[in-house]
Order: structure tokens, then sequence, then C-alpha cells
């Protein structure tokens, strides 16, 4: 379409939730041009242009596809001021969402938990994260979506934050360095154990994680990328941003919720797969003496995929490197995940 003089100009058809990004005053903007794209309702800057411009990846916030630079919440967001709010980290293979009914099934929970309304519904949702994929032509990548509790007062009370915020960004994530993934990694056990249940639960995927990041930065003094974190009854529960899965003669185990873990949706997959591929898998509670003389180890993560653990503090797990089992079921979850099947449900 032409306007009277002549410039090009976009059709604009939106849903209410969703709106284009405001230009830039500061002319910043101008390698940018919006583009009317086959989608039928929303209009965002195409990836190229954000590529181009160092804008990428273009950003859902509350209603709107911005480009990085302008994907923005206020300073008087309860997600920013307490860490009041819950998220996802979905793994998108293939162009489709990895599980998004059951991340969708956790979101929605996590929100309940802490009695945070998620201002749009499932649906809404699900197609805020697909209109993120096309946007930045993600074919393999991660999504991570946020509901923020919303700008309120500077005070805790949640009830004078009117409106949840949502944030979705469709990027990529490397959450430990390519080569462990050949040949494991070392981890250590925490000195700084889980919150306990009762305290807050650990099932809930909250925008808190000053518990799991303590016990990271154990393991970065450790010159290691992950800790595992005991209850404080000193049983394993789960590691920083992983489940953990432990094999011992041929036997798969995992510890229970019971043990204070996220109720992951990777360690769901792998139990599942355990069963279809013969494999025993029992959940149990188990003491760190237990893990470290297992014969493999491994941890689970929808950033992390599947990984081994060949070293746990001073002690070499089995023979040091990534076990059979371990190899079986990383193979076993690379070839759903690269099929022409991708789960969504
Ligand atoms: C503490 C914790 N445990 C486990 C997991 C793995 O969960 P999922 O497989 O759903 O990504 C995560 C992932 O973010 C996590 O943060």
């Amino acid at each position: 379409m032409r306007t009277k003089s002549g410039s090009k100009k976009t059709a604009t058809v939106r849903p209410s939730s969703v709106k284009a990004a405001e230009p830039r005053p500061n002319g910043a903007g101008k390698a940018r041009r919006e583009v009317a794209r086959d989608h039928p309702t929303l209009h965002f800057f195409h990836k190229s242009e954000a590529v181009v411009a160092g804008e990428a990846p273009i950003i859902y916030v509350n209603g709107r596809m911005l480009p990085k630079s302008q994907a923005m919440v206020s300073v008087f967001d309860h997600g920013l001021l307490y860490g009041d709010g819950v998220f996802e980290g979905i793994r998108v293979y293939k162009g489709k969402v990895f599980k998004c009914g059951q991340h969708m099934e956790r979101l929605w929970r996590s929100a309940e938990a802490l009695r945070l309304s998620v201002p749009i519904s499932r649906d809404e949702m699900v197609q805020v994260m697909r209109d993120c994929i096309t946007a930045n032509g993600l074919v393999d990548g991660y999504i991570r979506l946020l509901v923020t509790r919303g700008a309120g007062t500077l005070g805790l009370d949640p009830r004078k934050c009117p409106v949840a915020g949502v944030v979705c960004i469709a990027d990529q994530i490397a959450l430990y360095p390519k080569e462990l993934y050949d040949k494991g990694m070392k981890i250590i056990v925490a000195g700084r154990p889980r919150t306990p249940i009762e305290c807050l639960d650990p099932r809930i995927k909250s925008l808190n994680y000053l518990n799991n990041i303590l016990a990271k930065v154990e393991a970065i003094d450790e010159g290691c990328h992950e800790a595992i974190m005991l209850n404080t009854d000193g049983y394993v529960s789960e590691c920083t941003g992983d489940n953990i899965f432990v094999i011992r003669d041929g036997h798969v185990y995992t510890p229970p919720t019971e043990a204070g873990i996220l109720e992951g949706i990777t360690r769901r997959f792998v139990i599942d797969l355990c069963a279809e591929h013969g494999v025993p898998c029992t959940m149990r509670m188990m003491r760190p003496e237990e893990v470290k003389s297992a014969n493999e180890v491994f941890l689970t993560g929808s950033a992390a995929e599947i990984i081994a653990v060949t070293q746990i503090d001073d002690i070499r797990i089995g023979s040091g490197a990534e076990g059979p089992v371990t190899r079986r079921l990383r193979e076993a979850f690379r070839a759903v995940v690269t099929s022409d099947e991708v789960p969504e449900d």
C-alpha cells in the first residue's frame, strides 16, 4: 500500500493484545521496517533486519514485538523488585514447541501457587511462542517464557500490581560448553541445602532462583558448572538447573518429588524413554554417597538436555566417561527431537 506521499505503508491488522513496536525517536530504527508477513494478525520486524541492526532476537513484551534494545519491563515490576513471578524454559526442535502442553500446565500451576493470574489464555500464550518462533526464524532453539507480577508500588503487596506481565524470548542457549557433552562433566555437592518444600516448593518454577544461584556459585568456585543440591535431610534433590539420574547395575534411579525437586519435563520424558526401551527406572531417595558410587550419572533439563556426569567432587564416576546407558538414552532422546514427530503434548 502507498500513501499520497508515496511512502510505503503496511496494513495493520492487530489482535488487541499485540502491537507493533513504536519507531524510535532518535532515528536508530531507520534500518528497521515493519513488514507485513504471512502471519494474518501480527506485524513485526523482519528477522534479517533485526539481525543486521544487532537487534535480534525480536522479543514479545506485554503485547508488543520489540527488538532487543527496546524489550524492557518497568523497574516497578515485582518480577524485578522481588523475583515475584514464574517462568518456563522450553526447547524448540524443528520449529515445534517440545512438550508445549506440559510446559503450559506447569506454568499455570506455578502461577496458581503464587496466586498470580496469567493475563492471557493458554491458547494465546502458545500463539505468542509461535509468533516469536516465526519472527526469529527459529528452527532449533530455546524459549524463555516469563509471567511477572507486573508493575506495582515499592512494597511486597501483590494486590498493588494490577496487571501481570508476559515476556517471551525465543533465542539460543548453551548451558554448558559443547565439549562436555562428549566427555562428560565434573560437578560438586553444594554445601548449601535446597530450599525446603514447606518454605518454597521447588515444584513452583518461580523467578526467584537465589538458592540455586548460590549453589551454582559454589560450583564455579570449584571450577565446574553444576552442583548437586541436598535437601535439609541430606538426601539428593537435584542440581541448580537440572534433574539428576543415577545408574547402578543397569537400573536407573532419580529422586522423587518429595526430595524437593522441580518436576522436570525432560526428567518425565527420560523416565518414559526408559520404559519404552525396557530400562528399569525407579524414583528413590538417595544419599550423595550412593550417587558418587554409581556406575553412571547424568543430568536432564530443557536447557541442558542430557549430559553425563563423570566426576563428583574428587570422585570419578564409573569409567570417567559417558556410560552405555546414558549414551543409549541420549541417542534415543536425540532421535525423537530430530524426527518429524517432535512431541508437543
Ligand atoms: C532447578 C531445576 N531443576 C530441573 C530442571 C529441569 O526441568 P525441565 O526438564 O523441565 O527443563 C530445571 C530447568 O530449568 C531447573 O531449573
